[in-house]
């Protein structure tokens, strides 16, 4: 099957690429970055905002849309960055798929939709109040891929991912206590007071999930919550971290109950509608941070 990713060249962008081309799909990759090419894919060097994109979906069977901007914390400074990519960069992508014909697209969301839920863990029918434009930006994204599932029958998935980390991530949480730790093994800097709790899944998960989803969905629109069953405080992750990187620095936390603006205290999703189709939790928290770090070091 002829397939096109966006951010295909990304973190979880180039794992899904690699699994689809495992499977033996013939895989279309748009990417303004090379970072993690695979050479096997058609790629195509372009930004989805500012370059038309139109010819690029002629004969794709199926859009799986990752190309964003995913910083929170940016998102609050250079609030017009997560406005173009997302809202202006998703809007470009589902008007290429309509003048294409293109009639499934799955579309990575995030669980910063919710705000500060009050229901943990957070079901998929939660209201959404996002607190970042980062949130608010994918939260237009969604309401864009459900219109056009009903106005034109592109049957869209909504993904809402939780932290998710692994090998080739180079943002979050883990990224940052890995290069403050690089820089001085005897400190780290926690932002906020370290007792955020949240839900951290690995890529190859992720990327089950997407891929079971993608197969076994029926309704034209559906939202899928994409997360680990349990939530640690990120006082517990950097612990794990140390632990596996053999050294033992003293904690210095910022302060504050959040680490920064749009950052929540608690997230963890619950994801009974994926386990329902099968997905399944593979790589647990220790072994997946292992994995990580034996990738950066
Ligand atoms: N990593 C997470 O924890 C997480 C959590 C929730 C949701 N998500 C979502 O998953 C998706 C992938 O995230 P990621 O962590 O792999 O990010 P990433 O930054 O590693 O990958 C995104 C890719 O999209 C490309 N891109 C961005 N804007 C573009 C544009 N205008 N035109 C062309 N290419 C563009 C980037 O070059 C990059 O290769 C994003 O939609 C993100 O919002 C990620």
């Amino acid at each position: 099957m002829k397939v096109l990713v966006t951010g295909g060249c990304g973190f979880i962008g180039s794992h899904l690429v690699d699994n689809l081309l495992e499977k033996g799909h013939s895989v279309v990759v748009i990417d303004r970055e090379e970072t993690y090419r695979n050479g096997k894919t058609e790629y195509v060097k372009k930004d989805i905002v500012k370059d038309g994109i139109d010819g690029e979906f002629k004969g794709i069977n199926t859009v799986f849309h990752l190309a964003a901007d995913p910083y929170v914390k940016d998102s609050a400074d250079v609030p017009e960055r997560s406005f173009n990519d997302n809202v202006v960069g998703t809007f470009n992508v589902l008007e290429a798929c309509r003048k294409n014909n293109v009639k499934r697209i799955l579309f990575t969301s995030t669980s910063t939709v919710y705000g500060e839920a009050e229901v943990i863990p957070t079901p998929e029918n939660y209201p959404c109040k996002p607190i970042s434009n980062y949130g608010a930006s994918k939260l237009a994204d969604e309401a864009y891929v459900s219109s056009y599932a009903h106005t034109y029958g592109i049957k869209g998935t909504v993904l809402r991912l939780a932290n998710i980390f692994g090998e080739r991530s180079t943002h979050g949480v883990m990224y940052d206590f890995y290069n403050k730790l690089k820089k001085n093994s005897r400190e780290l800097e926690i932002l906020g007071d370290g007792k955020q709790e949240k839900s951290y899944l690995h890529v190859s998960d992720t990327v089950d999930a997407i891929m079971d989803v993608w197969k076994k969905q029926e309704k034209i629109y559906d939202v899928y919550n994409v997360g680990s069953s349990g939530k640690i405080t990120v006082n517990e992750l950097a612990e794990i971290m140390c632990r596996e990187m053999e050294i033992e620095p003293e904690f210095r936390h910022t302060g504050g109950k959040v680490g920064w603006v749009g950052d929540v205290r608690l997230m963890l999703l619950e994801c009974n509608k994926l386990k329902r189709l099968g997905w399944k939790e593979k790589v647990g928290l220790e072994e997946g941070i292992k994995k990580y770090i034996d990738w950066i070091l």
